[in-house]
């Protein structure tokens, strides 16, 4: 018997209350103030370990500088539909700006990297198409594939063999569509691109990557996934958030000009929802030329995290596969999780659990970002932290 909605309701609501009653909610936590690599919450400054800020830029004043101006010029939002009036020229300068960043003829952006992927693989695919997903892809990519009434189908995860087998059964589709993430955001860990990317032109399908936690993260000077391979032309579809590395809000999509006019024309979540706000534009501009401009922030990025990992690696801690900013702290179960997070919490050090459904069971933790910003003292401190609460619930 199905469930109904009154349960659904009773019962999220009792696990909610439950874990506020065990102090173990770390949810929907009101951060007053933010400064990088620390934060206040609830009224008590803490080491920032939850935040996707990787490069620090939040506060950057060049950042700072461009949203203020374009504040003064355009006001708060854009009052429109990119379609209709909603196009300005400091969303026209962002994608130029994305275009040339990801090596690509152009790009569009849309109002969240959630909206982008739901924008992507609603328009490139429909019924009698095909989709094929890691097992471990974004949500949204999922829910992408759900609206868009293409069949689809999921690869065991970074298992290149598990991708072929798909491809080869998948003779049937003329259109095929490979969505993969560049760096996975509950595991950290890598795509393994030249491969698949090689099997994506073996078998005629085409390939898009979703870099939200890997531009400024990975490849020499932060532009991301080919970079890292050192590779040209492996992807066709570059899709990324302005939400992340770039600390401001939205998404993009970035390819070939007839693909780009063809999604400008018709993707249902550009044409009928309203533009990024101007300020938002300009200040993701300004990221991505930060991140040109300032290469050593991603050289301390890099040291950062070799830091931290190392250091949770040598008191016992599993880290999975992770080789970027995104540390997870494998637990196992629920409650020892939870037993963890209040602990390092307690501590100083703000970061969250990640549970089933969000990961598969059995699989519970907490998930480290680590950033450009946080000194080596407060990374020190954190793994203090993170020592002491390990050995007090008895996980390391
Ligand atoms: C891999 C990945 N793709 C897409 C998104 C959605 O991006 P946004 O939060 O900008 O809507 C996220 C967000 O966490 C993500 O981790």
């Amino acid at each position: 018997m199905s469930v109904t909605l009154e349960q659904r309701i009773r019962e999220t609501n009792e696990r909610a209350r439950k874990m506020k009653e065990n102090d173990s909610f770390f949810y929907l936590k009101s951060v007053e103030d933010l400064d990088g690599a620390r934060a206040k919450v609830d009224g008590r400054e803490m080491i920032m370990f939850a935040s996707y800020n990787y490069l620090g830029l939040i506060k950057h004043p060049k950042v700072v500088g461009a949203a203020k101006e374009a504040l003064d010029k355009y006001g708060t939002g854009a009052a429109g539909v990119r379609f209709l009036a909603g196009t300005t020229d400091a969303h026209a300068k962002l994608e130029e700006k994305i275009a040339r960043f990801k090596n690509a003829d152009a790009a569009i952006t849309f109002s969240s990297g959630y909206t982008t992927n739901l924008a992507a693989v609603t328009t490139l695919c429909r019924r009698g198409d095909l989709v094929i997903m890691d097992k471990l892809d974004h949500a949204s990519i999922i829910d992408g594939c759900l609206l868009s009434g293409a069949n689809h189908r999921s690869f065991l995860h970074n298992n290149v063999e598990s991708l072929e087998n798909i491809l080869v059964r998948s003779e049937k589709y003329q259109n095929k569509l490979i969505v993969i993430d560049a760096v996975y955001s509950m595991d950290g860990d890598i795509a393994p691109l030249p491969e698949i990317s090689r099997l994506a032109k073996r078998y005629n399908a085409k390939l898009m990557v979703d870099e939200a936690h890997s531009i400024g993260v990975i490849g020499k000077t932060g532009h991301g996934i080919e970079e890292h391979f050192g590779l040209e032309n492996a992807v066709d579809i570059h899709m990324g958030t302005l939400s992340k590395t770039i600390p401001s809000i939205g998404g993009y999509l970035a390819g070939n000009q007839e693909l780009i006019n063809f999604l400008k024309l018709t993707a249902r979540p550009f044409i009928f929802s309203a533009s990024l706000p101007p300020v938002a534009a300009a200040a993701a501009q300004a990221c991505f030329e930060v991140i040109e401009s300032e290469p050593e922030l991603i050289v301390q990025l890099q040291k950062n995290i070799k830091q931290f990992r190392e250091g949770l690696q040598g008191m016992g801690y599993n880290t999975g596969n992770s080789e970027t900013a995104i540390v997870p702290i494998m637990v196992g179960e629920e409650e020892r999780a939870l037993d963890l997070c209040k602990e390092v919490n307690r501590k100083g050090v703000f970061i969250c659990p990640i549970l089933f459904p969000a990961v598969p069971k059995g699989t519970d933790r907490l998930r480290a970002h680590v950033q450009a910003s946080h000194t080596s003292e407060e990374i020190e401190e954190a793994l203090h932290i993170f020592e002491q609460a390990g050995k007090n619930v008895g996980i390391i």
